[in-house]
């Protein structure tokens, strides 16, 4: 990785810590598509109906919650939502297609939905903010006066007008209503717990379907499948454990100390169910509850690109021996400079690729060190690129699907641009091929705000040989305001946790992100749920720990030896990335100046380094 933090290296989206939020496990929907509720990036109010295809309201409702869905534009997710335990997973299907419900209809196997939200009755609608609270609960309208007493038509329209104010940023005047339908009849779990009697097609398909088939299908990073039955039976006892201990999924940010998307932490419920599955002998359940399989899309899940950029030769990897870090530099043909919302990196061979980073370079320094070694791409020795990039474009690691930037921001690339793609391989065993891609998706519109980088470092390492808790502070005050959008970690091998919270200047503190065990395999870019504003003189600050002990399997000496800050794996680094835009392109330049050149990032707390020998 690179000095200096501020170059743009990384890529990226968008929370701030929110006030009480429900929080949902991803669910399949009845046509096997998996959605994280209320997630979308230009989400504003989440509609959920709960739903009981046998209760004669549903029924009858259907043609209004049709129109309410039409009506719905891209800032209102929408939903059924099947929880009771007398349903199956054929019933709820069968019925989205008989009454042809235009929205998704989820099926809460598990009631962990119902758990959160209590519902009294089906129907029964909830309006969920933007932030996650629930704005309204209760009936779609007046049509009902009380079940089979139908008025000649609706003289309220409370589901409608909830929507419609949630969107204009107001409290419905309305939060409640008494939802008129059948009793919603279940005792329903706790929130946090599994259900009385779990088994594999109702309650267990759904959580390893969403949260671990990204990457446990064939041809995928992970060794071994887990989509079906039998995947995950055989070793029920082991995904207990792993899921456990939160070795998987492999999702490093501490809950709650900043608020992501795409957050990969299984609830306690989700942990409890697969531990109670396992503990019960994992049983397969009732073949009518098993879900549509979800279709894991290979190809551009934006669209067609703007333009790809194909690696021009095919890079062959050793079947052994260490981890190769390759860097590819690919010229980018666009006849001008272009403001890009989006990337997609599509590895060539998912078996050996594990990391992707792609940086720009206008100085053809990358185009040098290419021509000097044989063969496709060059190495490096230490593990970075071997000279400041000019800028970068995001990255990928495995399961991490791509998504547009933030509406009204992108990543400025440069006409004459050389793109470097960094790829992160582990050999498989035998020899292997890769030549992998990215889809580039460019701003439609140009007025849009660029997005620049600020690192908080302290470069002032030296961990003396055995040091088993070796601390690092850093802190850096923001010149400008700045709005942030995502975040990186960084450390290397010896790194063990990271914690990172900014202190407003009117005293407030913002957690930022917490890494409590770092794993050098696993760097993520964070993406915060919603951008949120620090103000000019905010101090961004840092803590690491890393151990230098034989007792930290990850490293790289035995015997432990000394080791001091350098950009190669087997030295250390300390440094967290943000990204985010400020309220003028002037003041981001202003900020990533100020950042890199004055080195302003000042060391607290430090230890005097140890001198050298
Ligand atoms: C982002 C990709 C990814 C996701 C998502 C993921 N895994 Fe994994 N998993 C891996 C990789 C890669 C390995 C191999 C790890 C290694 O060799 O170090 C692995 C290994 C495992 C192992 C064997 C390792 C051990 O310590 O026993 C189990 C069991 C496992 N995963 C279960 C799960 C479960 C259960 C989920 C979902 C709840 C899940 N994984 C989600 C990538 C993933």
């Amino acid at each position: 990785m690179f000095r200096f933090a501020s170059l743009l290296v990384l890529l990226f989206v968008a929370s701030a810590p929110a006030a009480e939020r429900v929080e949902f496990p991803p669910l399949l929907d009845t046509a096997g598509t998996a959605h994280r509720v209320g997630e979308g990036p230009a989400t504003k109010a989440t509609v959920l109906v709960f739903l009981n295809p046998t209760c004669p309201l549903c029924q009858r409702y259907a043609p209004t919650l049709n129109k309410l869905a039409a009506g719905k534009h891209s800032t209102v997710e929408m939903y059924g939502v099947v929880s009771n335990a007398t349903v199956t997973f054929k019933d709820a299907a069968a019925f989205a297609k008989e009454y042809g419900l235009k929205f998704p209809v989820l099926f809460d196997g598990s009631a962990a939905v119902a758990a959160r939200l209590k519902p009294t009755h089906v129907p029964e609608a909830f309006v969920l903010t933007a932030a996650g609270e629930v704005a309204y609960r209760g009936r779609i309208d007046d049509w009902y006066e009380a079940p089979a007493k139908p008025r000649a038509e609706a003289r309220t329209h409370d589901l409608a007008d909830a929507i419609t104010a949630v969107l204009a940023g107001k409290a419905p005047t309305n939060p409640k209503t008494e939802p008129v339908g059948c009793l919603f009849e279940d005792t329903l779990p706790k929130p946090d717990a599994a259900p009385d009697k779990v088994n594999y097609n109702r309650h267990v398909a759904s959580i390893l379907l969403t949260r671990c088939g990204s990457c446990h299908r064939p041809d995928e990073v992970a060794p071994f499948p887990l989509l079906s039955f039998a995947d995950a039976a055989k070793r029920a006892k082991q995904l207990a454990r792993v899921t456990a201990d939160r070795t998987m999924p492999p999702w490093k940010a501490a809950k709650g100390y900043g608020h992501f998307l795409d957050e990969q932490h299984l609830s306690a419920a989700e942990v409890a169910t697969l531990k109670a599955w396992a503990a019960d002998g994992a049983p397969e359940g009732a073949a009518d509850d098993k879900p549509t399989p979800p279709k894991f899309a290979d190809g551009w899940h934006l669209g067609p690109p703007d333009l790809i950029v194909k690696m021009p030769e095919a890079y062959t990897l050793p079947a052994g021996g260490k981890d190769v870090i390759r860097n590819f530099v690919i010229p980018i043909d666009v006849p001008d400079s272009k403001m890009i919302t989006a990337i997609q990196f599509r590895p060539g061979n998912k078996k050996v690729v594990h990391h992707a980073l792609l940086l720009l370079d206008i100085t053809g320094q990358g185009r040098k060190l290419d021509a000097a070694e044989p063969g496709p791409g060059y190495g490096s020795a230490k593990g970075g690129v071997g000279f400041i990039p000019s800028g970068g474009l995001g990255g990928w690691a495995p399961g991490v699907l791509p998504r547009h930037l933030l509406a009204g921001t992108g990543r400025f690339l440069a006409k004459g641009s050389d793109a470097i793609l960094q790829i992160h391989y582990h050999p498989s065993g035998k020899e292997e091929t890769d030549q992998s891609e990215f889809g580039v998706y460019f701003a439609k519109s140009s007025a849009l705000k660029p997005l620049g980088g600020v690192g908080v470092e302290n470069w002032a390492i030296d961990i003396p040989a055995g040091e088993r808790v070796y601390k690092r502070s850093a802190e850096y005050t923001l010149p400008t305001n700045l709005t942030v959008v995502g975040t990186a970690p960084h450390m290397h091998l010896l790194g063990k946790s990271m914690r990172v919270w900014a202190e407003t200047p009117d005293g407030k503190t913002v957690p930022l992100i917490h890494v409590e065990s770092w794993d050098f395999n696993w760097q993520d870019y964070y993406l915060y749920r919603k951008p949120f504003t620090l103000p000019k003189g905010t101090k961004l600050r840092l803590e690491s720990v890393h151990d230098n002990s034989s007792s930290n399997p990850a490293n790289p000496n035995s015997p432990p030896k000394r080791i001091t800050w350098g950009e190669g794996t087997a030295d250390e680094m300390c440094l967290c990335l943000f990204e985010g835009y400020c309220d003028t392109g002037l003041d981001l330049i202003r900020l990533v100046t100020d950042n890199a050149t004055n080195n302003k990032v000042v060391e607290r707390f430090m230890e005097p380094p140890a001198k050298k020998k």
